[in-house]
């Protein structure tokens, strides 16, 4: 156990007096302090701006967090500690700065921090500090004592209000010469203001903590923030204080001037959900209040959007909550208690007295809402038992909670003489959730496919909508079963193509959905022609350089080239085989140009149409025409970027048409650990801002898994 402790000597004693003896009757400092007029400050700022895009990120282990814990923080202190303590961070120490009566209840939650910490051997060291009085000037003198070349300066909430992004940025900052951070005071001294959460990266007089600086600038005696803002800014020629950076990330009521600032000036769509037009109504309506403890972390989300949110029980014999708190959020709900002839019309009864017409109604299905009917909003009716897996939900914003019933998947399986195969594939699709969404299943033999297969294929029990067997008489061999096994029949409708050596995870569904609703029905619906479809696989390979197979790690690469958060998902042109949803556009495009291409009219089969990429020598591979058709359009799939390669789909290799043997190496390339429903909650919304990204955010890589945009991509032909 690495957990130091460090008090009780002498010298603490000496300061501790000392700071008694300073800090008795000083005023607690805010921001709105007005500091006596000096002249503007000389700004380069573009120059700054410049030079933090193309910093590196500090060296791991070289940054001291300085946290002060109080009599009220204390009771949150494990919780805060979490984002120090997890990886990945640069954080090799935290100093916990404490007055002497809390100091034994904080070592104790340490320790539990310490024993719960996800990576025992390795976390940062944590060092109790006593310091009595006021925090701020406690932070300030903790932080002169620490050797570490860089420090983050907290205040007793740690990181518990910035988002994930701004968390990343913090915890593992980029190496620049001045105070960094999302909350800052801009202006001029005599006329300054609360920076509002932006994109752009501002000047400021100084930042109020989170924010990180070079150890060497915090060597001095600082009073407050403002104090040590002024030193920094007197000893540059420049004269800022620090730079406000927020990534448009929304931030509440930090600002003590009593202004909230909550809405960011430049960012619709990233922050799609608090962005919303607080005239929708958003309904739920479910059985009891057992049934809403499974889906607090939605109702909060819901809460925090502008949505309006107007929760019924409907039988639940406890009476109306005034205001119930769950784990950290309050609303209020309704109840009633009936009959079950009586609910629905109940239901509508309460539905009426709204005053104002729902747009969406959430509820589960069940006999006493099934009958349950609107003109104007948009019904979504979860099966009970998925209702502990719909935490992702919270992502979605109006617009495409208003489209939830519009795309259809259809599920396309493709299989010869596998059955075992085919049996696991089948088995995880029947433990995926969907969520009460309807999808069809079609299943596509080979005119070779043994009698085996033919007979999982029989046995199997679909409950979540139409099944289609299709079998061949005429061998027609794998690009032909691929390309054959789908044809979308309108706009809507997304095909999800399987060999039956994959295996799925059981929120793939999720996955997909989530995507659709965001980057096809939701605001960027009109700039996203170029997606062709969303992979359920993770790659861990470049396949297509001439030399070979080249190992790819998108988060890795994503933090090296200075994306805000590296384990945002991504954009790539190759397209994955290995489970993956073709949009009916791309698709219909790619049955015209494979007969076009095959018939050789315009060209002879041989022509090489994309330069230099191994897929030039696969022969009868529907995956090299596709990724001619995505060079030649500049296309591009969603690929998941979770921790550890978690995916939706895995491909266990196994001997088939293309594959001849399988070395246990090989096998181990091609795997993925598959997400699982015990970690869904936290992980499916393990994005930046717990959302998909904006559009045009998303990091694009190329056929050959270097970085490039869109616009330079779509200009090829
Ligand atoms: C911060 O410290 C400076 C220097 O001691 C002092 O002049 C100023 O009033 C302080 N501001 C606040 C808000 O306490
Ligand atoms: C500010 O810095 C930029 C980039 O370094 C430089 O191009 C520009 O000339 C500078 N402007 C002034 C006024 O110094
Ligand atoms: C203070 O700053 C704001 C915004 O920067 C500006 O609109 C306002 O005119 C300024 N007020 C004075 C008195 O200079
Ligand atoms: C489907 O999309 C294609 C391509 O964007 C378009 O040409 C076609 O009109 C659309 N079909 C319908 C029914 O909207
Ligand atoms: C997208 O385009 C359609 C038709 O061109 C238009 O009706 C619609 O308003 C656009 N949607 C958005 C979000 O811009
Ligand atoms: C990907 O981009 C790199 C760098 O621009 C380029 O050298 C390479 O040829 C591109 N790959 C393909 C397949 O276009």
């Amino acid at each position: 156990m690495s957990l130091r402790r460090k008090f009780c000597k002498p010298r603490y004693l000496v300061l501790l007096l000392f700071a008694l003896y300073i800090f008795v009757s000083r005023p607690v400092p805010t921001p709105a302090e007005q500091r006596p007029d000096q002249r503007p400050p000389n700004l380069n700022f573009s120059s700054v701006v410049q030079e933090l895009g193309h910093t590196r990120s500090i060296e791991p282990g070289s940054l001291t967090a300085v946290l002060p814990v109080t009599l009220t923080s204390l009771t949150n202190l494990l919780t805060t500690l979490d984002p120090l303590l997890s990886p990945p961070s640069c954080v090799s120490k935290v100093l916990l700065v404490c007055p002497e009566s809390l100091l034994s209840q904080a070592r104790a939650v340490v320790r539990q921090a310490v024993r719960s910490s996800p990576e025992a051997s390795n976390h940062p060291d944590v060092l109790l500090y006593p310091w009595p009085g006021d925090p701020t000037v406690a932070v300030l003198h903790a932080a002169t004592q620490s050797t570490t070349e860089w420090m983050l300066l907290l205040d007793e909430t740690g990181l518990g209000a910035v988002s994930a992004r701004t968390r990343d940025a913090l915890t593992c900052p980029v190496t620049a010469d001045l105070p960094v951070g999302p909350r800052g005071v801009i202006g001029s001294p005599s006329n300054w203001s609360c920076a509002p959460p932006s994109l752009e990266t501002r000047p400021a007089l100084y930042l109020l903590p989170p924010f990180t600086l070079p150890g060497s600038l915090v060597q001095g005696h600082h009073e407050n923030w403002s104090d040590l803002g002024r030193a920094v800014s007197q000893s540059r020629e420049d004269q800022l204080g620090g730079v406000v950076r927020s990534f448009g990330d929304p931030d509440f009521n930090w600002c003590n001037d009593g202004r909230q600032y909550s809405t960011p000036t430049t960012d619709p769509t990233l922050l799609a959900s608090s962005q919303e037009d607080p005239n929708s109504l958003f309904v739920i309506l479910l059985p009891n209040i057992n049934d809403l403890r499974f889906i607090v972390p939605l109702v909060c989300r819901l809460h925090n959007s502008a949505l309006s949110v107007k929760i019924l029980l409907y039988s639940e014999s406890r009476v109306t909550s005034e205001e119930d708190i769950f784990s950290g959020c309050q609303f209020q709900y309704d109840t009633i208690w009936s009959t079950e002839r009586l609910v629905s019309s109940m239901i509508y009864d309460w539905l009426d007295r709204m005053g104002r017409k729902a747009d969406i109604i959430f509820t589960v299905s069940e006999p006493a809402t099934q009958s349950l009917r609107s003109e104007h909003a948009t019904i979504v009716r979860i099966p009970r038992q998925d209702l502990e897996h719909v935490h992702w939900m919270g992502s979605l914003s109006l617009v495409e909670w208003k489209n939830w019933h519009v795309p259809q998947l259809e599920v396309n399986i493709i299989t010869q003489d596998r059955p075992q195969s085919l049996e696991r594939l089948l088995g995880s699709l029947s433990q995926a959730r969907f969520f009460g969404d309807s999808v069809s299943l079609r299943m596509n033999m080979e005119q070779s496919s043994d009698l085996e297969t033919i007979r999982v294929v029989d046995a199997y029990q679909w409950n979540h909508g139409s099944v289609f067997t299709h079998r061949r008489v005429v061998h027609g061999g794998l690009l032909t079963a691929v390309v054959e096994s789908w044809y979308p029949h309108s706009n809507d409708s997304y095909g999800l193509i399987l060999e039956d050596d994959i295996e799925l995870s059981p929120l793939f569904y999720a996955w997909i959905k989530m995507g659709i609703l965001r980057y096809r029905y939701g605001r960027a619906r009109n700039e996203t022609a170029q997606l062709f479809g969303i992979s359920l696989y993770q790659q861990k390979n470049v396949e297509l350089h001439l030399e070979g197979r080249k190992a790819l790690n998108p988060r890795a690469l994503f933090a090296n080239n200075h994306f805000p958060y590296p384990s945002t998902p991504y954009l790539s042109q190759v397209p994955c085989s290995w489970g993956a949803v073709y949009f009916p556009e791309h698709w219909r495009e790619f049955h015209a140009y494979l007969a076009e291409r095959l018939s050789e009219l315009t060209m002879e089969l041989e022509r090489v149409v994309v330069p230099d990429v191994r897929s030039n020598h696969w022969t009868k591979s529907w995956k090299k025409y596709f990724i001619e058709l995505v060079y030649l359009r500049g296309y591009v799939m969603l690929y998941p970027n979770y921790p550890d390669f978690l995916s939706f789909s895995t491909n266990h290799l196994e001997v088939g048409s293309h594959v001849k043997d399988r070395p246990k190496e090989k096998l181990e390339v091609f795997r993925r650990p598959l997400m699982d429903l015990s970690v869904s909650e936290q992980l499916l919304l393990d994005l930046p801002g717990e959302t998909l990204p904006r559009w045009d955010v998303l990091p694009v890589l190329n056929l050959t898994g270097v970085l490039t945009s869109l616009e330079k991509i779509r200009v090829v032909n």
